[in-house]
């Protein structure tokens, strides 16, 4: 990991997802979690003032300890038990149906092998489990699709990983899961190649 991904990334990131665009999703789609929790891309621990008191615990993963750093002052304020695992969401080390819920916020669009951690996402969920995504992605709009084509290789150097142009409903139901409900809105105050949303909850 470069010296930018671990000491410098991690401090634009908080800032950038502390943003009242991505705050507003956060409330939405964390309101109705339940139960034990997998968090994969916990980032800077954003999610965490959002979950509500029926999450019994939450297991976060991520890959970048410079994240992590800056998480640990927000999970002295969590409600509910934490772990955190230095790991790749690609490869998780949890036995199969261990969870209620699966929470990506942001984080699909920055995984390498993100076919990986869907298939991942669907195998540690308990057959009822529920996996809730927000998620910034292709536009259906295609002059800003050919922008969004054109940037990705420079926006996954200055954001770490991540791509502009995934198409998470896709990806999603080739992982063998159901959405079962989905909002798809442009947020306010984002450039147009990082507006367009889509929120929402599938089935293993
Ligand atoms: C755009 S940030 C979103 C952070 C957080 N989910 C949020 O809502 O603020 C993407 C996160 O995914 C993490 N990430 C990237 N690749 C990963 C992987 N293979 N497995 C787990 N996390 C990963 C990054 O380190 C980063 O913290």
């Amino acid at each position: 990991m470069s010296l930018y991904s671990r000491h410098v990334f991690p401090h634009l990131l908080d800032w950038l997802m502390s943003q009242p665009a991505f705050t507003l999703a956060r409330e939405e789609l964390l309101a109705e979690v339940a139960g034990d929790v997998l968090e994969i891309g916990f980032g800077t621990g954003l999610n965490i003032d959002h979950y509500p008191d029926s999450v019994i615990s939450l297991t976060t993963v991520d890959v970048n300890p410079g994240v992590h750093q800056l998480a640990k002052k927000r999970l002295e304020k969590a409600r509910m038990p934490v772990k955190f695992a230095l790991i790749s969401g690609e490869n998780l080390p949890m036995p199969d149906a261990s969870f209620d819920a699966v929470v990506s916020t942001w984080t699909l669009c920055s995984i390498p092998d993100v076919e990986s951690a869907l298939l991942e996402i669907r195998r540690v969920l308990k057959p009822e489990g529920r996996f809730y995504f927000v998620e910034h992605g292709l536009s259906p709009d295609s002059g800003t699709a050919r922008w969004q084509h054109r940037l990705t290789p420079v926006q996954k150097i200055i954001a770490d990983g991540c791509h502009l142009n995934r198409d998470h409903l896709t990806l999603i139901a080739n992982a063998g899961m159901t959405v079962i409900e989905k909002k798809q809105f442009l947020a306010q105050g984002l450039p147009a190649v990082g507006a367009f949303m889509t929120l929402g909850v599938a089935t293993r």
